[in-house]
């Protein structure tokens, strides 16, 4: 189960950092409760907007939650569908709730954002409902400072959530270890903390991942520090590479240069494009660039095409190519240069782990029913429900703790 999920705050007192917009909050709520004293000052819709991460959906739940009101969910799609909104969502803005212990409703657009793309009917529509329901509306967005929001701003109570400290997302993670019984060293949740700049839901993920990434080499059983030490000696392997491509002159060695390293080429392209900045400027920056585009149509061609001699020219575009790309008169380049990690290989390597699941799972039901598993995989969404639908089958097949709460969530 995702680390966001299962910890996200369900009581006001749990959502860190956010006082000034948790107060304007219940304020909005409390006096749209006492809404037929002052009818016409009180607002009926409040925005809430800030960053990624920082709690804006969760503080429209645990509104609806510490209020005891249903929540009805928009989304951006639903505004813009005339019928469907006609037909279903607008009675359902005006009803009272379906469950008769909830004191009332509260109504949630999430991501409001997505609402000001081509067409401003949307945005109207919207405008329309908060007018007409009876019920708190409750909106989050990222930015809420574009024209086409002008109108809606009006309308709404604003508060804003800010990007959260590091030391507070630090305390965040050392909970979540602490409820999960876990030990990663300190200076490495401050090091997750402080990446995050702010976004607690990628510091959670950051944390989550190097804790699968610890269970998942559990041939050797020194946990997260032995992980750690790999992955370091993998750095040190792949900085010496980049040092090689970037400082060095492009020779046949460079163009074996990758083949020594223990990683998979997708991995490598994120290594270098996060570096190739750090060492080129202007058109040797351009070129290298261009080159990185190219490595990367050939690695979409090779997934599409399953044609693995690609491989080659995208294995060589990085290399010799990348390589290649400065003037010569720097072709022996001095200076040390503090190569980065790219950050978006935690969340690739999620993302494989996901991949590897559905694969297990679809490769258990292939061998039980007897068809093949690229037809298992291609029918996937309807095994999922035959599986999720029936313990039994679960049991039959003998998939794990993990595999099952894959299904559920995906
Ligand atoms: N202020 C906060 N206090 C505690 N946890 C938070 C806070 N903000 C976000 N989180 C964590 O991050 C996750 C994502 O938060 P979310 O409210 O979905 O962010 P947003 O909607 O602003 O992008 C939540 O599930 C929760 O685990
Ligand atoms: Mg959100």
């Amino acid at each position: 189960m995702q680390w966001t999920e299962k910890y996200r705050p369900k009581y006001l007192k749990d959502v860190r950092g956010q006082n000034d917009a948790i107060n304007k909050a219940k304020l909005f709520i409390e006096s749209f409760n006492l809404g037929a004293i002052s009818s016409s000052k009180r607002k009926k819709a409040l925005l809430l907007h800030g960053p990624p991460g920082t709690g804006k959906t969760t503080l429209a739940y645990v509104l609806a939650n510490e209020f005891n009101f249903e929540i009805f969910e928009l989304n951006a799609s639903d505004l813009r569908d005339r019928t469907r909104l006609k037909e279903i969502l607008r009675p359902a803005i005006q009803q009272a709730p379906l469950k008769t212990e909830k004191k009332g409703k509260l109504i949630l657009v999430d991501e409001a954002d997505g609402i000001t793309g081509a067409d401003k009917g949307g945005i109207n529509e919207l405008l329309h409902l908060i007018d007409i329901t009876p019920y708190p509306v409750v909106i989050t967005a990222n930015d809420i400072w574009s024209k086409k929001l002008a109108e809606l701003r009006k309308k709404c109570e604003i508060a804003e959530l800010k990007e959260i400290d590091y030391k507070v997302i630090r305390e965040i993670l050392f909970d979540i270890l602490r409820k999960e019984g876990l030990f990663i060293d300190n200076k490495i949740v401050t090091e997750i903390a402080v990446k995050s700049k702010g976004d607690i839901r990628a510091a959670i993920n950051d944390l989550q991942s190097l804790q699968y990434l610890s269970a998942s080499k559990e041939l050797d059983k020194r946990g997260v520090d032995s992980v750690e030490i790999h992955e370091r000696n993998k750095e040190n392997d792949i900085f010496n590479a980049l040092r090689f491509i970037f400082k060095g002159k492009p020779t046949e060695e460079t163009l074996k240069i990758f083949d020594s390293i223990d990683m998979p080429l997708d991995e490598i392209m994120l290594w270098v494009e996060e570096n190739i900045p750090l060492e080129y400027k202007g058109e040797e920056l351009a070129k290298a660039y261009d080159l990185l585009s190219k490595a990367d149509i050939f690695k979409g061609r090779i997934y599409k095409q399953q044609y693995w001699r690609f491989l080659v020219y995208e294995n060589i575009l990085l290399s010799y190519g990348i390589s290649a790309s400065k003037s010569s008169s720097k072709a022996y380049w001095s200076g040390f240069t503090r190569y980065k990690k790219p950050s978006r290989i935690l969340k690739i390597w999620l993302n494989n782990q996901r991949i590897a699941k559905k694969k297990s799972i679809a490769q258990k039901y292939a061998r039980h029913v007897h068809i093949g598993e690229k037809r298992a995989l291609k029918e996937f969404p309807i095994i999922k429900q035959i599986i999720i639908s029936s313990p039994s089958i679960q049991q039959e097949l003998k998939l794990t703790e993990d595999e099952i709460e894959y299904l559920k969530k995906h």
